[in-house]
């Protein structure tokens, strides 16, 4: 069995559906040996990131930065996860307003410094909603799980 972790901030019905696309592929009926867990980023711990084989983040941009819920995660877990989840698989997905790139690069700045290793590039979402965007995400936590499961990362 792989674990696999989702931390995201959902501030909006979109960013609700976002989620719910992204949590959909993780946990897709033919992924039958990946555990999913969902955490709003307030309730996500260092414990949390240790029981991961892998991890995806999720933020909005507020301020040409993640958002504040994702920093406070990140701050949290960062010295007790910092020797022992080294490697560790994430992707990142970002709903910007308009942007999105500051989002995009604080996160990946964090992450330098944990050693995680990337395996998908940043899904940025951005202006309009797009239904589109829910297929995306959808394939995109698949895509996260089914490696997993796989043990190709
Ligand atoms: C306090 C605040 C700051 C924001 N700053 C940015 C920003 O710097 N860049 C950006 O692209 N969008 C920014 N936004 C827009 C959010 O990213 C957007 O509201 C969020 O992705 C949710 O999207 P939705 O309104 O489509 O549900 C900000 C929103 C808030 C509430």
């Amino acid at each position: 069995m792989q674990n696999l972790l989702i931390v995201a901030n959902l501030p909006s019905a979109n960013t609700r559906k976002l989620v719910d696309a992204v949590l959909a592929g993780a946990r897709h009926p033919d992924i039958e040996q990946v555990d999913v867990k969902f955490s709003e980023p307030l309730s996500a711990c260092a414990e949390d990131v240790l029981w991961a084989n892998g991890i995806i983040v999720g933020t909005t941009e507020n301020f040409g930065y993640m958002s504040g819920q994702i920093k406070d995660f990140f701050e949290r877990i960062y010295y007790p996860c910092l020797e022992q989840a080294q490697g560790l698989p994430y992707s990142l997905f970002i709903k910007g307003g308009l942007d999105g790139t500051g989002a995009t690069l604080s996160m990946q700045k964090i992450i330098t410094g944990l050693r995680w290793k990337e395996i998908h590039q940043p899904l940025l979402m951005k202006g309009e909603f797009q239904q589109q965007w829910l297929a995306d995400c959808e394939e995109f936590g698949m895509y996260m799980a089914a490696g997993l499961e796989a043990g190709v990362f």
